[in-house]
């Protein structure tokens, strides 16, 4: 046991990821509790500041899925409550859910991404239409295109667009999210996931979804997505994934475990599709699976992650 100290497990929350937040949740407390160590599962829906009060929690183990758990809020206020955390701090959990800032520094950082353009809502919705002729104006790379909401997670509010007349639908579901969508060139290949642990790349799965994409079910749903580990890529390309994601973890300065999603296109080149700061921590989630096949088990990783806590500097 690294600590005698008392860990509050949070999960839950009010995003659109709740269920599958509660599921990763349980599976911590589970372990932590094999372990021996002195946990609690706190479900982080309303009144979380009196709840974590009231459990008198010294450390906090987030496995909380987007909005306020991984966007950088619940760590400002673990900060101000002067309660430590596992995972990124304020600024790089705050960064790496915003696809649009993100991709700013993964640009500044010669990180490939996909060619995309942001398309703000005050922009192009009006009288209850929304001018789709504008966006298709200012994308300057060919259809297919991926409509996605700048600030989710889970493939929530994303859409392939094989026809330009098929955008405005799109647009509309991806803004019922937020104020911000990301219109990207679809890249057509492989899908490559790469886990970091403690600024080390543990390698990687490939996912094959039986449907169009990773949407929502192919994500949760057994049997709709195979996964390969290791992915059937060439050495050099793996080797390159690896220190992408490495590279992507450090410039957006996170800590812990986190996994980095990749498409390589036909003639191999990567193009980065985001860093997810609190990955899916089910037993059968990909980072765990990741992990498993580098040696660390499930009990293992978990208290890898909760050093992250208490050690405290990237
Ligand atoms: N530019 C793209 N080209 C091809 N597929 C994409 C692209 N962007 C997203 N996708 C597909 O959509 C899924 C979700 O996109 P992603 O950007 O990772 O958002 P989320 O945060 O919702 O996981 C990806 O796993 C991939 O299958
Ligand atoms: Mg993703």
């Amino acid at each position: 046991m690294i600590t005698d100290k008392r860990i509050g497990v949070l999960a839950g929350g009010t995003s659109a990821e709740r269920e599958v937040s509660l599921k990763s949740g349980s599976a911590v407390y589970k372990a932590l509790s094999g372990l021996g160590y002195d946990a609690v599962f706190i479900d982080v829906s309303d009144g979380v500041c009196e709840k974590l009060r009231q459990e008198g929690i010294d450390i906090a183990f987030i496995v909380l899925h987007g909005g306020h758990g991984e966007n950088g809020a619940i760590q400002g206020l673990l900060e101000v409550m002067g309660i430590p955390y596992t995972g990124s701090g304020i600024l790089a959990s705050a960064l790496a859910m915003d696809k649009e800032a993100a991709k700013m520094v993964f640009l500044h950082h010669d990180i490939p991404v996909a060619p995309y353009i942001v398309v703000r809502k005050k922009d192009v919705c009006g009288h209850d239409r929304i001018n789709s002729q504008m966006v298709t104006a200012l994308a300057d790379f060919p259809l297919p295109w991926v409509v996605k909401p700048a600030t989710e997670g889970s493939s929530i509010g994303v859409n392939i667009v094989r026809e330009e007349g098929d955008i405005a639908d799109a647009l509309k579901e991806a803004f019922a999210y937020g104020d911000r969508v990301l219109v990207e060139e679809f890249i057509k290949g492989k899908e490559v996931q790469i886990a970091i642990l403690d600024n080390r790349s543990l390698g990687g799965v490939e996912v094959r979804p039986l449907r169009e994409f990773y949407d929502f079910e192919a994500k949760y749903t057994p049997g709709l997505t195979n996964y390969i580990l290791p992915p059937e890529i060439s050495e050099l390309t793996y080797d390159v994934l690896k220190a992408l994601a490495l590279r992507a973890h450090t410039v957006l300065g996170c800590r812990g475990a986190t996994r980095v999603d990749f498409i390589v296109d036909e003639s191999n080149n990567p193009f980065l599709l985001e860093v997810n700061t609190i990955p899916g921590m089910t037993e059968t989630s990909l980072l765990p699976k990741i992990a498993r096949s580098a040696k660390i088990e499930f009990p293992d990783l978990i208290e890898k992650i909760l050093a992250s806590a208490i050690h405290g500097e990237i």
